[in-house]
Parts: C-alpha cells; sequence; structure tokens
C-alpha cells in the first residue's frame, strides 16, 4: 500500500521535477501528521495549481532545508499536522481543518507567518518583527504565492500591483503624470522598500535613509558639492513625491511656489517690485518666466567656484 503511494509521488514529480524525493517515515514526525506526506495529500489535491509547488524552491527535494528536503515534513511543514484532515470523514462531519494561507483564511495569521518563519527568519535581509507589516498583521501569503513558479511579487512588472491591493493612495499616486516608471514594468517598490522591515527606518528603506535610497539609483545627487542646497542633503522628499505627481520632475509644487515653502516671499525674489500695479511697472526680473530655476539652475548644489547661490 505504501510504496503504491509512494510510487504515485514519484511519478507525479518526474512529470514535473526529474528527481525523486524520500516520503516521511512513520518515525520522523508526530501522530498527528499524515502518515504518507505528500503521498496522502496529493491523493486527494492533484489540481495542477497545488502541483506548481514542485517547480518552485520549496519542492527540491535535493536541497535539506526545503520542505521536500530529507526528513522534512513535506506539505505539512506549511499546512501543519494534516493526518486528522486526510482521514476518512463521516457522512455530516466536517472535515478537520489544515492551516490556510491567504485573506480568506480562518487561520491566526501569526501561526501563519509562523510557519514560514520558522524556515526564513534567520535569513539575513529579515527583520521581520516589529516592521509596519507584521504590526498590521500582514501575512507571508498576502503578497506571496507560494505555489506559484511565477509569484507575482517577486517580478518587478507584477509587484507594484500586488503593493496597490492595500496601499490605494500610492497607486493613486503612480497614476499622476509624472511617477517613477512603475507602469512600464521598469521599476518595483522594492527599489525603494523592503517589505520585510529593515529593522533600522519605519518607513522600510531599503538603506539606512531617505536620501541613502535615493542615491542608490541617482548617485550624481549625492555630491559632494562645493555649495551645498540644505534641504537636498537632508531630504529628497521635501521637494519630490516619489510615487508620482502632477508636477514634472515629480516635485510637490509648481515653479516659485515650490521654492517659497521655504524662502520669504517678502524678501529678494517673489514680489514684483512695482506691486503697487502701476501701468508701466515692469515685471520682477526675479520672476520672469515664473521660475526660480530659469537663474537658480543648481537646484541640488552647485561644483561652480562661484555657484554659491545655486545658478551655474
Ligand atoms: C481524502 C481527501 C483529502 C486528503 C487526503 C487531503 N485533503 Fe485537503 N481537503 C480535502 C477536501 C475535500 C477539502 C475541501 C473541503 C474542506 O476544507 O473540508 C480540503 C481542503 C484543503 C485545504 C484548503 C483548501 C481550500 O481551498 O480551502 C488545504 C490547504 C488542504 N486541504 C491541504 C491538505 C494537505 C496538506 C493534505 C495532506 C496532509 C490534505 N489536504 C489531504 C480533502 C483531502
Ligand atoms: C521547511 C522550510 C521552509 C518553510 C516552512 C518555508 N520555506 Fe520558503 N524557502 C525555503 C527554502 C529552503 C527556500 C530556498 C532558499 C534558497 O534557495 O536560498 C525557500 C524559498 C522561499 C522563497 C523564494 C523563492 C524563490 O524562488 O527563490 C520565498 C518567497 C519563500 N520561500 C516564502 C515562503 C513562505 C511565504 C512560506 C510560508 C507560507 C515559506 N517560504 C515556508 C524553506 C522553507
Ligand atoms: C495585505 C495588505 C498589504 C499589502 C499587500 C502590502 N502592504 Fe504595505 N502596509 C500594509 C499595512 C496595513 C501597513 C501599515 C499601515 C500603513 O502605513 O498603511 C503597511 C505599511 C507599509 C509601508 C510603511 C512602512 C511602515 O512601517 O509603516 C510601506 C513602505 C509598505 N507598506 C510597502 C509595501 C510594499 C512595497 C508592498 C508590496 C511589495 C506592500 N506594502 C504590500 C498592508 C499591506
Ligand atoms: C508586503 C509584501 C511582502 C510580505 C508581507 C512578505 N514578503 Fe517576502 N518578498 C516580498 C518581495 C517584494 C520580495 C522580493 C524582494 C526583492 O525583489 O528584492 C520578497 C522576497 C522574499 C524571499 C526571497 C528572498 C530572496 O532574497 O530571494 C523570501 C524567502 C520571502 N520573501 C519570504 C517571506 C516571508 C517568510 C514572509 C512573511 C514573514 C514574507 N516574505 C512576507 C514581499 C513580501
Ligand atoms: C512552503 C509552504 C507550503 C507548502 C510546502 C505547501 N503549501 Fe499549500 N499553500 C501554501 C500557501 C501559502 C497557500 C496559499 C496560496 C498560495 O500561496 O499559492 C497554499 C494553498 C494550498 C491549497 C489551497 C489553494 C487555495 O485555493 O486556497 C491547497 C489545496 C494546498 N495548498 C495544498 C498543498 C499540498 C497538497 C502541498 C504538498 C504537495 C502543499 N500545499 C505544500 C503553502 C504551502
Ligand atoms: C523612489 C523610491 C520609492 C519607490 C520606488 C516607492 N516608494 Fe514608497 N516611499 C518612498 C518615500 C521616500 C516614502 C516616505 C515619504 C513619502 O511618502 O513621501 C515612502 C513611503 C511609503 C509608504 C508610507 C506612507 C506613509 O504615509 O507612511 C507606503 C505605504 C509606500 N511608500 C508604499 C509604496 C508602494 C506600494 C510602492 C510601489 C508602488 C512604493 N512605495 C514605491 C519612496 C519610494
Ligand atoms: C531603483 C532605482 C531608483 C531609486 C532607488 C530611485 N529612483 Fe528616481 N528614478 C529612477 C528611474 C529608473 C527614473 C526614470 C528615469 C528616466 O525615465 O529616464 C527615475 C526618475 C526620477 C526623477 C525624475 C523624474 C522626471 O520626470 O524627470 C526624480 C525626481 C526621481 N527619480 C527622484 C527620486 C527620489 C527622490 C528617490 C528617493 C526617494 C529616487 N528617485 C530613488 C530610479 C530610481
Ligand atoms: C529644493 C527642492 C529639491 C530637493 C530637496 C531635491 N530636488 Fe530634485 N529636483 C528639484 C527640481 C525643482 C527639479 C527640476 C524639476 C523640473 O524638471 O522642472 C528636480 C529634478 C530632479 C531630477 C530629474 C532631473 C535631474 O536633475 O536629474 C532628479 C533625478 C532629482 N531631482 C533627484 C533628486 C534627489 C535624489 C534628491 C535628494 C538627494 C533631490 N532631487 C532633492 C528640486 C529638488
Ligand atoms: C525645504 C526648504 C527649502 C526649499 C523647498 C527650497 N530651499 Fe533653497 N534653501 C533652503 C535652505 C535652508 C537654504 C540655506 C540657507 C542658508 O544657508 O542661509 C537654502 C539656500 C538656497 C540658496 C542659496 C542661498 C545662499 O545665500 O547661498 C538658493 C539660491 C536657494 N536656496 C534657491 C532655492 C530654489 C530656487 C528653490 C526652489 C527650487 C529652493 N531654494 C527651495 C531651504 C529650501
Ligand atoms: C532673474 C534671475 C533670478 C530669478 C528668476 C530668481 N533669482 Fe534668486 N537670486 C538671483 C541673484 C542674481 C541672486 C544673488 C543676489 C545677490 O547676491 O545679492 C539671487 C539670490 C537668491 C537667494 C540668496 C539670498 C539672497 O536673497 O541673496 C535666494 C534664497 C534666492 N535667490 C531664491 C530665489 C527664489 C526662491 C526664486 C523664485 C521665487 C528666485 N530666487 C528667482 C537671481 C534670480
Amino acid at each position: 500500500m505504501k510504496s503504491r503511494r509512494f510510487h504515485k509521488l514519484v511519478t507525479l514529480l518526474l512529470v514535473c521535477t526529474p528527481l525523486t524525493i524520500t516520503a516521511l517515515s512513520a518515525d520522523d514526525a508526530s501522530p498527528e501528521y499524515s502518515r504518507k506526506g505528500a503521498d496522502t495529500c496529493i491523493g486527494c489535491h492533484d489540481e495542477q495549481a497545488t502541483l506548481d509547488l514542485f517547480h518552485t524552491r520549496h519542492g527540491v527535494p535535493s536541497d535539506p532545508r526545503s520542505p521536500f528536503g530529507r526528513g522534512q515534513l513535506q506539505c505539512e511543514a506549511c499546512h501543519g499536522p494534516g493526518g486528522d484532515h486526510a482521514g476518512r470523514v463521516r457522512r455530516g462531519e466536517e472535515r478537520p481543518p489544515v492551516i490556510r494561507f491567504g485573506k480568506d483564511s480562518e487561520t491566526d495569521v501569526l501561526v501563519q507567518n509562523g510557519k514560514c518563519l520558522g524556515c526564513h527568519e534567520e535569513s539575513a535581509d529579515f527583520a521581520w518583527h516589529g516592521s509596519g507589516h507584521d504590526d498590521n498583521q500582514v501575512g507571508c501569503a498576502d503578497c506571496h504565492q507560494v505555489h506559484n513558479a511565477h509569484d507575482p511579487v517577486r517580478a518587478t512588472a507584477s509587484q507594484p500591483e500586488v503593493c496597490f491591493d492595500c496601499h490605494q493612495q500610492q497607486h493613486a499616486q503612480s497614476l499622476k503624470p509624472y511617477s517613477h516608471p512603475f507602469d512600464e514594468g521598469k521599476m518595483d517598490c522594492s527599489g525603494c522598500h523592503n517589505p520585510h522591515g529593515t529593522g533600522t527606518t519605519n518607513t522600510l528603506f531599503v538603506r539606512q535613509t531617505l536620501n541613502d535610497t535615493c542615491y542608490e539609483c541617482h548617485a550624481e545627487k549625492r555630491g559632494p558639492y562645493l555649495w551645498e542646497h540644505a534641504p537636498v542633503v537632508e531630504d529628497c522628499s521635501s521637494c519630490h513625491e516619489p510615487h508620482g505627481s502632477n508636477n514634472p520632475g515629480m516635485v510637490s509644487l509648481r515653479g516659485p511656489m515650490l521654492c517659497q515653502t521655504c524662502h520669504s516671499q517678502a524678501g529678494h525674489p517673489s514680489i514684483p517690485r512695482e506691486a503697487d500695479g502701476l501701468a508701466d511697472a515692469a515685471p520682477s526680473p526675479y520672476l520672469l518666466a515664473r521660475n526660480c530655476l530659469n537663474c537658480h539652475t543648481q537646484v541640488h548644489g552647485s561644483n561652480h567656484p562661484s555657484g554659491s547661490k545655486l545658478m551655474r
């Protein structure tokens, strides 16, 4: 009996991967686990979507760390003990459940995530506990599809959709006329954010600070500059909206208004000299073309010996 079922799994696996696996023996697991591991499960769950797991890193029998590695619990490494679930169910009785994953699951998220973290917590870039996602009980399976050989959240082109499911505000921003190229599949959220937590910033930046994150791809903005512009050194997002904006260059406000959020309207640049409006009053040269950038072109900093006013 055992060897017949085992044979069946091997056959299935041969279709999927050219490897054989060692099924669990009864001694490897406590009694609540099914006696024949995946062979038992696959007896009923033989949908292609389920079996696709064998095309992923989790279905690699030769990797001792994987759920299908020697001595591991196979399907039950994630779904928990399934002995009762797999057993016979009398008419009118409910089949005892196993751990289910994802939004509609009745299993507590902490239990779901605990299964995954049991193997993944040690990994170097994981600081899950205390991250915004952990605190808000987001499940690993809210983002990941582990039975899918092409997990959408791990591909640049399909990742933003997964995130937008919950992050509507960033979705709306990304649809504005000027944004990082999310649509074109050239950029994803994990270019700037590590969704697993970083332990250092509360916005999940991939680098220590916001600016360091931007410098990853916009290295030329790091300087050093002979003449720095203070807000640039401090925080790129004091002028830019990284998820998208209605203004060219993804700036938060247009023209002089952007600069005037910090630079007084009363002083040099902003007020036309003949403000009381006589007909022949010349418009302020500082507002010609209505943009401070016409003169102060080097808004990110200047290396010109006489660039102190960021004009060259
Ligand atoms: C005798 C047939 C049978 C066996 C063996 C069996 N299951 Fe199931 N399983 C079912 C049925 C029927 C359902 C759906 C109805 C229910 O949940 O009562 C189900 C539901 C599930 C679900 C939830 C799926 C969903 O769509 O909600 C998971 C996950 C699952 N089984 C995993 C397993 C695992 C892991 C094993 C092996 C330990 C296993 N099953 C063995 C019959 C079986
Ligand atoms: C029994 C241990 C084990 C469990 C349980 C486990 N994983 Fe894994 N996982 C692995 C191993 C081993 C790899 C391959 C890692 C490698 O090659 O470096 C992996 C790889 C991954 C990958 C990367 C896949 C790829 O193609 O590179 C993701 C994503 C992942 N696991 C998510 C999860 C999630 C989500 C859960 C819970 C539902 C989970 N894992 C449960 C051991 C496990
Ligand atoms: C299942 C819903 C869900 C999904 C999917 C999701 N998030 Fe979140 N995310 C949240 C919740 C809830 C919070 C905490 C409250 C908030 O800030 O909105 C959060 C917070 C964040 C934060 C702020 C950091 C913090 O610590 O508060 C960032 C950045 C973030 N998510 C990025 C992402 C990225 C990138 C993805 C896709 C890879 C993603 N999220 C997918 C629910 C989700
Ligand atoms: C908010 C969405 C989100 C959540 C929640 C999430 N992940 Fe991920 N995960 C990602 C993204 C995005 C990547 C790809 C990262 C990249 O491209 O650098 C990833 C990659 C991975 C990888 C592969 C790492 C590698 O270096 O290749 C593993 C393993 C993994 N996740 C496990 C988990 C586990 C375990 C949990 C739950 C504790 C979890 N993830 C929760 C979005 C998420
Ligand atoms: C690495 C952890 C892991 C392993 C191993 C695993 N599953 Fe799953 N399973 C999940 C997660 C997470 C989901 C939720 C859907 C998804 O991520 O693709 C799921 C979903 C399912 C579903 C239900 C699909 C649905 O619509 O809800 C069934 C049935 C299932 N698994 C059966 C199995 C069987 C049978 C095996 C062994 C051959 C197995 N699983 C191995 C993590 C795992
Ligand atoms: C170019 C870098 C960059 C990319 C790419 C990026 N973000 Fe952000 N994200 C930021 C910065 C900077 C902040 C903090 C300041 C802000 O919101 O302006 C932030 C903040 C967030 C927050 C927290 C907002 C809050 O109010 O606390 C969420 C949620 C978020 N991002 C989700 C996403 C999602 C989803 C994607 C993918 C579509 C994404 N981000 C892509 C840079 C980025
Ligand atoms: C993962 C790489 C990456 C990171 C990190 C990154 N960017 Fe970008 N950025 C891009 C790409 C790609 C473009 C589009 C370039 C193009 O279309 O020529 C871009 C374009 C821009 C533009 C110009 C938009 C325009 O219309 O000309 C601004 C402004 C910008 N990024 C600001 C930021 C800020 C601020 C940060 C940090 C919060 C940041 N970027 C982080 C990749 C990145
Ligand atoms: C004082 C406001 C301000 C700050 C702070 C700022 N920028 Fe800008 N940035 C601008 C303006 C204004 C433009 C030009 C917009 C336009 O095209 O009209 C611009 C354009 C850009 C561009 C596209 C054109 C180019 O020069 O490459 C990138 C990329 C960029 N900024 C990145 C950054 C990064 C990275 C930081 C942080 C290190 C930063 N900016 C901080 C105001 C600012
Ligand atoms: C977030 C606030 C902020 C914004 C927005 C801002 N600046 Fe500044 N700017 C400063 C600060 C702070 C200094 C340094 C003042 C000092 O050192 O006395 C400065 C310095 C300058 C200087 C050099 C002054 C000097 O005496 O050397 C110029 C020119 C300048 N900014 C132009 C602009 C322009 C043009 C814009 C719009 C694109 C702009 N700033 C937007 C805060 C800002
Ligand atoms: C027609 C060119 C021109 C335009 C347009 C212009 N500036 Fe200036 N700006 C100058 C010159 C020239 C100086 C140097 C004045 C000096 O050294 O006395 C200067 C100096 C400054 C300074 C340094 C402090 C000071 O008053 O000496 C700041 C800050 C500044 N401009 C901000 C702005 C802002 C904000 C705007 C847009 C509202 C703007 N400028 C538009 C030419 C211009």
